[in-house]
């Protein structure tokens, strides 16, 4: 059984294949770099990227694969969250190619795939803690039993990943700061400046637009070349405020509820300080801890045919009502 997966909720245009005896066949993505001299996504140009770019894609996850589209047997595409025009492109293409080939689809919560993504590699038990931090999420759920997700804790203003790119443009990175900041942070002093660490103690909600306004007031009076001159231990110190409060609220909600399986998510999972922090937290804390290979933590089309695979097994499928969602929606089982 082969299922093809789909993903054009924001600024990548990507196709996968998932086979359920041989693991995963293929995984394009297609990066869209038309947004980078606007400092952020587009959401019209993502749009008209991802049409131009869809067919393309799924042909060279075909030839990856080394199978022709007859031998799809179902597809998986990304419904929600995202951006409506980028998510339409995905479900317009699905809907006219599940009826050309008289095949089955699925639509996929892209912030819930992410957590699945994990399954790729490994095969966690349930239950499980799930935390995502991508660019536009960051909570921590309780998931007792495949799509059941029980959400502990969100960020009640900038997710982990814009925390990332919103301090990186202070320092004059390149946007999505968060692959640039954790290469420079490798080479700095993550205490050279002191950063708050918002809601450390109290409950399971993350808040990082303190951290943005403490980095904006460190810098407003300093001359023109202190960013240069002191850019590798910033970064070190934004990487370990934003990273130190994500390791604690791990570690709270393993305490609170007694489940020691925990499955990191998303963009930020990619961060190498991060992710040896949370290796540590094997050693120290005993825990069972699944983070995907970097390439599959941020966006991808692997985690939507997994994700669209196990939806499928369960006997969730999709039809051509099927209209996007471009809020986080809970799914139960
Ligand atoms: O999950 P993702 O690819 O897309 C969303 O669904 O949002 O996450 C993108 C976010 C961006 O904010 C980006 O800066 C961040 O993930 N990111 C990283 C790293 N790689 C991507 N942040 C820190 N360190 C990284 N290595
Ligand atoms: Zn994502």
């Amino acid at each position: 059984m082969n299922t093809l997966g789909i993903e054009t909720s924001c600024d990548e245009t990507a196709a996968a294949i998932y086979n359920d005896r041989d693991g995963l066949k293929s995984n394009i993505i297609a990066s869209q770099k038309e947004h980078e001299i606007w400092g952020g996504v587009v959401p019209e140009i993502a749009s008209r990227a991802h049409d131009e770019k869809i067919i393309g894609t799924v042909n060279l996850a075909l030839d990856e694969a080394g199978l022709s589209i007859s031998d799809i047997d179902r597809i998986a595409v990304t419904q929600g969250p995202g951006l409506v025009g980028a998510l339409l492109v995905g479900l317009c293409f699905t809907k006219g190619l599940s009826l050309q080939r008289s095949i089955p689809f699925t639509g996929v919560n892209h912030i819930d795939a992410h957590v699945y993504a994990n399954f790729i590699e490994h095969k966690p038990e349930y239950p499980f803690i799930s935390l995502v931090v991508s660019g536009g999420h960051t909570q921590l759920s309780k998931v007792d039993a495949p799509f059941s997700h029980q959400l502990l804790g969100k960020t009640r203003d900038d997710a982990a990943g814009e925390a990332f790119d919103k301090t990186g443009k202070l320092l004059g990175l390149p946007y999505p700061a968060g692959p640039e900041m954790d290469r420079l942070a490798q080479k700095g002093n993550p205490k050279a400046f002191k950063f708050p660490k918002a809601m450390l103690k109290s409950g399971f909600d993350f808040s990082y637009s303190g951290l943005k306004t403490s980095v904006l007031y460190r810098l407003r009076d300093e001359h023109d070349d202190f960013i240069r001159d002191n850019l590798a231990d910033l970064c070190a110190s934004i990487v370990n405020a934003i990273t130190e409060v994500l390791v604690k609220k791990i570690q709270l909600a393993v305490a609170e509820t007694g489940i020691k399986t925990v499955l990191i998510a998303g963009g930020v999972s990619a961060n190498s300080i991060f992710r040896r922090k949370l290796n540590e937290l094997r050693e120290t804390d005993g825990i069972d801890l699944y983070i995907p290979s970097p390439v599959y933590c941020t966006d991808n089309a692997a985690m939507i045919a997994i994700t669209g695979h196990l939806m499928m097994e369960n006997g969730t499928y999709g039809n051509l009502e099927m209209q996007p969602f471009t809020r986080y929606r809970m799914q139960h089982g």
